[in-house]
């Protein structure tokens, strides 16, 4: 048997390669892809031979992940809950479609991860393998195996696994749009997380006392300018993480529900995420008619909803995604965003698609808004609530004393 197996280099993945090949006899194909995770690849192509990968698969997707997923997550105001920017979920069924890519290519019998029985991972995964290659079998050998830490450890031992010296008690997952961090002291929800969990952001408390602003340029719905200068977008992100990061920018603790029904905890790290989304929403406000704004909060929460819970490949993303690229053909213009603290707050925007019309907001005398019609207007608007009220409603009190009931 043939197993293509997706490879992070951690203790899980590097004990499952011996795993599967134990229990298996299976010749094991490990498959790492850089979604800007900031790592060696090359150590971990060393490690992956080290313990006896057949080949290794190196793969270089961080442009293909900016492009496909993180753009349409951006222009989805993609918040899951209204907090998490849903960096790993983004990363899943990429790495889904790498791992059946190479299967094909090697003529595997199966893919393999390295994802626990409790966690969305395995589902955003597995239902993507499913969705594209129905006839591959998906093994989860840490869901399988259902090894604790220690003897997992002892496991890894006996077999010359080396063992990652830890530092911190974390289990960290990480790529360019954002970095989750669980486990250890974050288990307890009412203990504020430990400073050494952050790494991209800095305490606000040590952030510089002076603020940074920061222009945010966008086309399409996408930022294409930060301060002015032109920039592919997965530079533009690099840079405001490392920018918005030292002014403490990002941190987000949350309490979040996973497919599989549990609560958990989650701390985060989002940057670039945090501010982007921040000034994408504020220029859709300048941008877009009210009607289309009412509309597509229910289809950006509805799109976060599906890429949580590892539904990519279902067809209702991609017709949200349609709708979501026809309102973005106008948002368009500058958001001017100061960080201090950390604090990200909009404080200007403009845009030549605006629906702002100073001549009808302004209370000036040159205001061009005829305030004469505002009357009719309001007999019209509450025409069914006066109604309504007339005929006498039951739980306020009847203020006026003119409720009548109609007698016919
Ligand atoms: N709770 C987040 C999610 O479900 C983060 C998962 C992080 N994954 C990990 N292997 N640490 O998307």
């Amino acid at each position: 048997m043939k197993v293509v197996l997706a490879y992070s280099g951690g203790l899980d993945t590097s004990v499952a390669i011996k795993w599967l090949q134990e229990k298996y006899d299976a010749e094991v194909v490990t498959v790492t892809l850089d979604v800007g995770q900031m790592e060696d690849l090359k150590a971990i192509e060393e490690k992956a031979k080290v313990l006896g990968a057949r080949r290794h698969y190196s793969i270089n997707a961080v442009e293909e992940f900016v492009d496909r997923f993180v753009a349409r997550a951006i222009k989805a105001n993609a918040l899951y809950q209204g907090k998490y920017p849903l960096h790993s979920a983004l990363s899943r069924p990429l790495i889904a479609e790498k791992l059946v890519e190479v299967a094909l290519k090697e003529g595997a019998d199966a893919v393999a991860h390295g994802c626990t029985g409790k966690g969305n991972d395995q589902v955003r995964i597995e239902v993507t393998v499913k969705a594209l290659a129905p006839h591959l079998k998906i093994i989860a050998p840490v869901r399988e195996w259902e090894l604790t830490r220690d003897r997992e450890m002892e496991y890894a031992r006996k077999r010359g696994i080396p063992i990652p010296v830890k530092d911190k008690p974390y289990s960290i997952d990480q790529n360019l749009w954002g970095r989750s961090i669980e486990c250890g002291p974050l288990d307890d929800p009412y203990a504020e997380p430990p400073e050494d969990a952050f790494e991209w952001t800095v305490n606000p408390l040590k952030a510089p006392d002076e603020p940074a602003y920061v222009t945010l340029t966008f086309e399409n719905g996408l930022p294409t300018m930060l301060n002015g200068v032109e920039m592919k977008l997965k530079d533009l992100i690099m840079e405001l993480n490392k920018l918005a990061g030292r002014h403490g920018v990002g941190r987000i603790d949350h309490i979040e529900d996973r497919v599989v029904g549990i609560k958990s905890r989650e701390v985060y790290e989002a940057p670039a995420a945090v501010c982007i989304i921040e000034a994408h929403k504020d220029l859709e406000k300048m941008t877009l008619t009210k009607h289309e704004l009412e509309f597509k909060s229910v289809v950006d929460d509805k799109w976060s909803r599906l890429v949580y819970e590892g539904l990519w490949c279902d067809p209702l993303r991609e017709g949200l995604d349609a709708f979501i690229d026809k309102t973005q053909e106008r948002v368009e213009g500058e958001v001017r965003l100061k960080l201090y603290k950390g604090n990200v707050m909009v404080v200007g925007r403009r845009s030549p698609r605006s629906l702002y019309e100073l001549d009808l907001a302004t209370y000036e005398e040159w205001s061009k808004f005829d305030q004469k019609l505002a009357k009719g207007f309001i007999e019209l608007w509450g025409l069914q609530t006066y109604l309504a009220k007339s005929r006498g409603g039951r739980a306020e009190p009847d203020v006026g004393g003119k409720a009548q009931r109609s007698k016919r």
